[in-house]
């Protein structure tokens, strides 16, 4: 008797809930035979329960899942088409700096000059959006190389100087490492572009941006630490986020993509952004790399 009733608790034990106790078989002990089926009869209902919720959850995240990507579509599209306008009000900027339709007086030079400042944030902020939807739609692939770190740095400092210069912030460079590491310089290159507009956003004009290039055993970081308001302790694990950003409050643009990509950029070299901070004092930004 006993072994009709094993049978059918191991036969339950691998998900056939469809089986019971034969209660005409198994006459002596008819409470027990109950409880036994009664139990099985609940966890059915429980499982046919688990898969309506289950059948539910599924429609609901092809939903989301509709939606984001309608909202990606739009944001792709509209920023890709911003981009054919902005490129070519930089081409123009460039002609009317370089006086190709005529001498320029110094109030027209310094009107143009700040015209193409705010043209190359734009480029900078289209361009960031649109590598985020590049990069979630496929894997990033890296081009590694040897790369000597400073060297990188040091470009990336020059390219950003018409920004920090316009905001009158001195970038200093400081290193304890001459070395090589193997990395993908374009990609790495946007991170850290990224980080130094970072620290030039957050900066009051006329501070300093101190970065440098440090070494242990198995890393190398490379670090971007500004003086300004900082982020405060419950805002750190957000900077990552997507779409998460501040700049409103400065009275800036901002995406709250830049730090969403840098991440995903570093990460995929197998590193990681550090993040330190003390409010109304400093903030440092580091991209760790395995050496
Ligand atoms: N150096 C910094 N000092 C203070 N806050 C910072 C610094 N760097 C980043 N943050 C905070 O992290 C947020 C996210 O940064 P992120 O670069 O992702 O976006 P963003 O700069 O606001 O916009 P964008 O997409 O144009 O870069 C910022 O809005 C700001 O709140
Ligand atoms: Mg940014």
């Amino acid at each position: 008797m006993l072994g009709i009733v094993l049978k059918t608790v191991n036969s339950v034990r691998y998900g056939n809930l469809y089986e019971r106790v034969n209660e005409n078989a198994c006459s002596l002990i008819p409470n027990f035979v109950q409880s036994i089926n009664s139990m099985i009869d609940s966890l059915a209902d429980r499982e046919a329960m688990i898969k309506e919720y289950q059948n539910e959850l599924n429609k609901k995240i092809d939903g989301l899942q509709e939606i984001e990507q309608l909202k990606e579509d739009f944001v792709a599209t509209l920023t890709h088409d911003l981009k054919v306008p902005i490129m070519a009000e930089k081409n123009m900027l460039s002609f009317l700096m370089e006086e190709k339709f005529g001498k320029l007086n110094e109030q027209q030079k310094e009107a143009v000059f700040h015209l193409k400042n705010s043209n190359q944030e734009l480029v900078e902020l289209v361009e960031i959006i649109l590598e985020t939807y590049k990069l979630n739609e496929t894997k990033i692939n890296l081009v590694k190389e040897k790369i000597c770190v400073n060297d990188l740095l040091k470009d990336t400092i020059e390219e950003m100087k018409p920004i920090s210069d316009s905001d009158d912030i001195q970038v200093n460079f400081f290193t304890e490492f001459d070395g090589d590491v193997e990395l993908d310089k374009f990609y790495i290159k946007r991170a850290l572009k990224n980080l130094i507009l970072n620290a030039i956003s957050f900066s009051e004009p006329g501070s300093k941006i101190d970065t440098a290039v440090c070494i242990d055993e198995k890393n190398v970081y490379i670090k971007i630490t500004n003086y300004g308001k900082g982020i405060k302790k419950e805002e750190v694990k957000h900077v990552f986020d997507k779409y998460y950003t501040t700049a409103k409050k400065f009275r800036k643009v901002g995406t709250g993509l830049g730090l969403y990509l840098s991440n995903k950029i570093v990460k995929s070299h197998k590193g990681r952004i550090m993040v330190e901070s003390e409010k109304d004092n400093w903030t440092t930004f580091a991209i760790v790399l395995p050496r």
